[in-house]
């Protein structure tokens, strides 16, 4: 327990930091893009890249920041950093050169079926997947960051958790963007009173520059940090968890949070033009798809095109499409499906995919194979943080509750907002998912199969040094804003503000359009690839990237003006 004075402490900390951010803010002083010449963290939220920047500076490395600011953001960040959720990381350590990789995403439990959402009809139920307590996957945060810091941190559990805990416990400066953002989910909290009760005190959502308190969460987080991930999993928290979700009707039992486990796997690694890119396996899509992409747009001179003009956005857009159509038809769970690995890196099967692009005329979709063969999508919300540190040793999370604020439901007096990442696998194969992807069986739900995730976060190295660590939140969306950033870092040689600032497009085979910010594309541009045949699909924001990368002058650091992030360095 902290004393009365160290809690006044806490909150005139706080209270000073924020008066100098808002001051800052106001007079437009505060960056999206930094240079630091040692080590810096880069998420959407200040509180917590604060918190990162802190364990850097005591002396923690990048894991230890990463574990802190993942909590952090569960107090934070509530529409997607989380303890009710899951995610990935990616880890470099500088000494070894060796890239690990973290999967604690969610399973289905084990009472869940492949029909679990349908209506009579057979045509999936949208509203039992994506809000309240059906919709919830087994969480996989803490255990995955407990294994991570197994095996990477250097600072006690307990100390990596107590900002969190003070965060919540005494509160942090409300900025308007959470403000909006809840009072805009006001009828969807409004269905789940213990969550109303926490986001909406008094009725109202905590107010720009008020302090938001989350008592209840301060509790669990407790919890955690003095008993460890088994107060998650098997202690009185599962207990609380497992009640308070089946008042609502949900079916995660104390054995399925007790059979969750996180894992290590084997990271997606291969070459781009001399850049070796490290990225997530299955079960996210992420990793083997923009392999596949890179690999065929390799086969390009794309520096001879011009940058975001009609061939360039009709070359890449067709490529994305051919690579969507096998991500969703093929890939899932790799404990579940056999994941045909060799088919994002073969020769044979880029040749064939690049001879067959034709930037004059798009192919049709529904006269692809795979469209046969599936007849069968993922929410924007999702967070990345990126960090390195003054030793050089990585980590990239991307971590989520897949929409924002999951499925709006906080149960059991926990505090914990749980994800609805239920609706990450393909609910009817077939139809399309929140993101619009139209996925196959492999991706069909089973007892304790992991949901597909298009989460990628990805580390560049070249000649054994590190270059960049980024990622991005946007669902499907999220592999094909990394994929530009890296296009724009490695094929034009952009500085990263300008890689991470310039429009983006997507494409992911269904439907068949390509989608493009609105006002960041040349309006000719649109004309002439509307012109040869391409649909448009006009954007307002896609993609929050949060990046680090390599420059003569140090770490270039950019949290992405679109959304609400500030990096920090030093
Ligand atoms: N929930 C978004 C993703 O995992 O891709």
């Amino acid at each position: 327990m902290l004393s009365g004075n160290k809690r006044l402490a806490g909150n005139f900390r706080y209270f000073f930091l924020f008066v100098l951010w808002l001051t800052s803010v106001a007079f437009g002083q505060l960056p999206r893009h930094i240079i630091a010449p040692h080590a810096g963290v880069a998420c959407a939220e200040i509180n917590a890249a604060r918190v990162g920047i802190q364990i850097l500076q005591q002396g923690g490395n990048a894991m230890d920041a990463m574990i802190a600011v993942g909590f952090a953001m569960a107090v934070t960040y509530p529409r997607a950093g989380n303890i009710g959720g899951g995610g990935f990381i990616l880890y470099r350590d500088a000494r070894t050169g060796k890239v690990s990789a973290f999967d604690f995403r969610e399973v289905a439990p084990a009472a869940a079926r492949y029909d679990m959402y349908w209506r009579a009809d057979g045509t999936p139920d949208p509203q039992k997947s994506r809000l309240g307590a059906l919709a919830v996957g087994v969480p996989g945060t803490v255990r995955g960051l407990a294994l991570a810091h197994k095996r990477f941190g250097t600072f006690s559990w307990e100390r990596l958790l107590q900002p969190a805990i003070e965060l919540a416990r005494y509160g942090f400066v409300v900025d308007s963007f959470l403000y909006r953002s809840l009072e805009n989910r006001r009828e969807r909290f409004q269905q789940f009173p213990e969550s109303f009760r926490i986001f909406f005190p008094n009725g109202q959502p905590p107010r720009p520059g008020t302090l938001f308190i989350q008592k209840d969460l301060a509790i669990t987080l407790e919890q955690i940090a003095r008993e460890g991930p088994d107060a998650f999993y098997t202690g009185e928290i599962a207990a609380k968890i497992v009640e308070g979700l089946k008042k609502h009707g949900g079916i995660i039992s104390l054995d399925d949070l007790r059979n969750y486990r996180a894992k290590e796997r084997e990271p997606i690694k291969f070459t781009y033009r001399g850049y070796t890119i490290y990225s997530m396996p299955p079960p996210s899509s992420g990793g083997l798809t923009l392999q596949g992409i890179l690999k065929t747009l390799e086969t390009f001179p794309l520096h001879q095109f011009e940058h975001n003009g009609a061939d360039y956005m009709a070359l890449v857009s067709e490529v994305e499409k051919q690579w969507y159509a096998k991500r969703n038809l093929y890939l899932g769970d790799p404990d579940f499906v056999k994941i045909p690995f060799h088919l994002f890196s073969s020769p044979e099967v880029i040749h064939q995919i690049a001879s067959r692009i034709d930037p004059r005329r798009p192919v049709n979709s529904r006269e692809m194979p795979e469209y046969n063969q599936i007849r069968q999508q993922e929410s924007t919300h999702t967070t990345h943080i990126s960090i390195v540190d003054a030793h050089g040793n990585a980590a990239a999370m991307t971590y989520t509750l897949n929409g924002s604020y999951g499925s709006f439901l906080v149960a059991g007096g926990t505090g914990i907002l749980f994800n609805n990442e239920m609706d990450d696998f393909s609910t009817r194969p077939g139809h399309p998912n929140m993101y619009g992807l139209v996925q196959g069986w492999a991706n069909a739900i089973e007892p304790g199969k992991r949901m597909l995730s298009s989460m990628t976060p990805t580390i560049v190295v070249r000649d054994d040094q590190l270059v960049g660590v980024l990622g991005t939140p946007g669902g499907s969306t999220i592999i094909t804003s990394v994929l530009q950033v890296l296009l724009n870092k490695i094929d034009f040689h952009m500085p990263l503000s300008q890689a991470v600032e310039k429009g983006r497009f997507h494409q992911q085979w269904i439907p068949d359009s390509i989608a493009y910010e609105k006002d960041r594309f040349d309006p000719d541009v649109l004309q002439e690839l509307q012109r040869r045949g391409f649909g448009l699909m006009p954007y307002s924001k896609i993609g929050d990237i949060q990046a680090i990368w390599k420059t003569d002058a140090g770490w270039e650091i950019s949290s992405d003006p679109r959304r609400s992030g500030y990096p920090i360095g030093y």
